[in-house]
């Protein structure tokens, strides 16, 4: 296995790599037991510059369930960044403690700076403002690895916060590594895909809409993503855009019978609980797949093979 250096977008990997993490997550996945010392002596930095439940905790338990130990803060209000410290310096001094780094901080490109000052160990971005979520990609694409086969010719509706759902435009960069695919974009014109995310958009075909229920029968995977409360400046904006969405029994009527519903996650109310117990709806499984892949991620990262 090649030794990786970072992981900080999408694009840090071929379609190679990514077959190849996906394959040892599902090695992974099938027996746990075979893989519980391939981290042992090795040690991970967790750092968590803004909230976070699934991304910190799924790398917390991948490492552990890998024999590894992990380290770190999941509160920059502990840390010596409030004394005036640089997120340089504090990088530079971490890397002296541990063989690899998990960083979610609220500064898009705090994690590419990373990869600049670091010399020693790996980096991976967990999150960065609105910029960019690797691994919730990481996380996606091995969840439509095992409905769907990479390859298909697939209709994806991203509906929701468009303009700040980092996920989703990692999503995108992704899936063009993959030859592109029928996005549908579904948002209110105030939380449109930004140009940035627009632009990388060269092999998939794009179609913008503002109406859900209209284009529900169309779709093979609904990717739902909740509006990012925390990236607006007005707090009556957020209030008047935050129910825009909200999918019930009567929008899943419309759906394929074989459609799949994902969401990174947290959830506020663009899906009715209700909705949790139709087939369809695969998001807790996603987010338990992220483990998994987080674990092959993070062997591939350190070079381990088993
Ligand atoms: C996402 C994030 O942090 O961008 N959450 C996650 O990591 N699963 C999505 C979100 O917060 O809405």
């Amino acid at each position: 296995m090649t030794r990786q250096s970072n992981f900080i977008r999408p694009s840090d990997w071929s379609t190679t790599e990514y077959e190849e993490a996906f394959r040892l997550a599902d090695l992974i996945l099938q027996k746990p037991e075979e893989f519980s010392h391939s981290c042992e002596g090795k040690v991970l930095a967790s750092l968590f510059f803004e909230p976070s439940t699934r991304t910190r905790l799924s790398f917390e338990a991948a490492f552990n369930r890998l024999g590894g130990r992990v380290i770190g803060f999941s509160d920059q209000g502990n840390t010596s960044t409030t004394k005036g410290e640089s997120l340089s310096d504090t990088l530079r001094i971490i890397e002296g403690y541990v063989d690899l780094i998990v960083m979610r901080h609220f500064l898009e490109g705090a994690a590419f700076l990373g990869s600049q000052v670091l010399t020693k160990v790996p980096i991976i971005n967990a999150g960065d403002g609105s910029h960019q979520h690797p691994t919730q990609t990481l996380t996606d694409l091995f969840t439509l690895h095992r409905y769907h086969k990479l390859d298909e010719d697939l209709t994806i509706g991203l509906c929701g916060d468009l303009k700040f759902g980092r996920t989703v435009h990692s999503l995108i960069e992704a899936l063009e590594i993959f030859g592109g695919r029928n996005y549908v974009c579904i948002s209110p014109k105030d939380l449109a895909l930004p140009d940035h995310v627009k632009s990388k958009i060269t092999k998939g075909k794009v179609t913008y809409v503002e109406d859900l229920s209209e284009v529900m029968g169309d779709l093979d995977v609904l990717y739902m993503t909740r509006v990012q409360k925390e990236r607006f400046v007005s707090k009556q904006e957020y209030e008047r855009l935050k129910d825009f969405y909200i999918l019930d029994q009567e929008k899943m009527q419309r759906a394929k019978k074989d459609m799949i519903v994902m969401h990174p996650l947290p959830r506020v109310m663009e899906i009715e609980k209700s909705l949790d117990r139709d087939p369809r709806t695969v998001y807790f499984e996603q987010a338990h797949l992220g483990m998994y892949i987080r674990m092959s991620l993070m062997m591939r990262l350190l070079g381990v093979d088993k």
